[in-house]
């Protein structure tokens, strides 16, 4: 079984700020970083380091030789990756003291994606691989139908929540890994209990994986359920922990550990990026993951 990653690439350019800051406000920050990110290639970059090879598929611009170097370096194979003129897709991230962040993102070459570059790389793939997909490049909806069509395992993190969302067939979806506040977007509830009955009622195939913040994360296929409370660690900077969760707990199911224990190790792998920097950066690798874990405090 393969499996391929058709997500974006983005250049982040990382703001520390006291707060984030208000409309009409104009705010100086205390300093300035630029890392590799974009959901897709981190959750790409989450799976290799993990131990799982993966493909990525994507498009970058003419200042997209960083985003190339860093699928090299973390072992994420990148041949279907394909530069383009324009530029890359790029976010402006504001990290607060507490390490919250906020991010406005340009979609820039991740929304240049075609129907025949989407079917060129498709045909490289068959019936029982899988793809995981997020919400920052176009064509999703299209996306998700053709690897359904060609039987392929869809795994889906409906990330950022927008209305093109709404014309994708999540009945499609294998697995759908997504945070409360999406959960909530896509249900029309408010509470996880509300937003996980909902989700089986409309997707009764789809396995869930619903993180809740400082809350943990659960798991829901049919009538089984685990959760997972979150390991404590100082928040230096969120950006990607979603996304090494996505590709660690991913990495587990792949490689036939039980769903608690792909839980434990995917919170683990998160929280060890909540206390580094960046985003694919802040990303551990598996080593660091089992000799942090030890030593990590039991979950909250
Ligand atoms: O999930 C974190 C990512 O979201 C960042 O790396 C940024 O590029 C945005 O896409």
């Amino acid at each position: 079984m393969k499996i391929l990653n058709f997500g974006s690439l983005n250049i982040d350019y990382v703001y520390a700020v006291e707060h984030m800051i208000a409309p009409g406000e104009t705010l100086a920050s205390s300093g300035m970083s630029i890392f590799c990110g974009g959901k897709g290639l981190n959750q790409s970059i989450a799976l290799a380091k993990a131990g799982v090879p993966v493909y990525h598929a994507g498009l970058v611009g003419e200042e997209g030789a960083p985003l190339l170097e860093a699928c090299r370096e973390s072992g994420v194979n990148g041949k279907y990756i394909r530069t383009i003129s324009g530029r890359s897709g790029h976010t402006i991230i504001q990290v607060d003291r507490d390490g919250q962040n906020c991010i406005l993102l340009y979609g820039g070459a991740n929304r240049k994606f075609t129907k025949e570059y989407v079917d060129e790389v498709l045909g490289d793939f068959e019936a029982g691989d899988m793809i995981l997909l997020q919400n920052e490049v176009n064509l999703l909806d299209y996306i998700i139908d053709s690897a359904y069509a060609k039987k392929m395992t869809v795994v889906l993190n409906p990330s950022p929540y927008d209305s093109a969302l709404e014309s994708c067939d999540f009945g499609k979806v294998a697995m759908l890994l997504l945070n409360e506040i999406e959960g909530g977007q896509i249900t029309g509830e408010e509470e996880p209990e509300n937003i996980l009955e909902k989700l089986r009622e409309l997707y009764p195939e789809t396995k869930i994986v619903l993180t809740l913040g400082k809350n943990g994360a659960v798991y829901q296929y049919k009538d089984e359920r685990y959760y997972q409370d979150i390991y404590k660690v100082k928040a230096v900077d969120t950006t990607a922990a979603g996304d090494t969760f996505t590709g660690y707990f991913l990495s587990s199911a792949v490689e036939g550990m039980s769903v608690p224990e792909g839980l434990a190790l995917a919170a683990k792998a998160s929280a060890l990026a909540v206390s580094r920097k960046g985003a694919a950066d802040s990303i551990p690798l598996r080593r660091e993951v089992m000799e942090n874990g030890r030593q990590m405090q039991s979950p909250m």
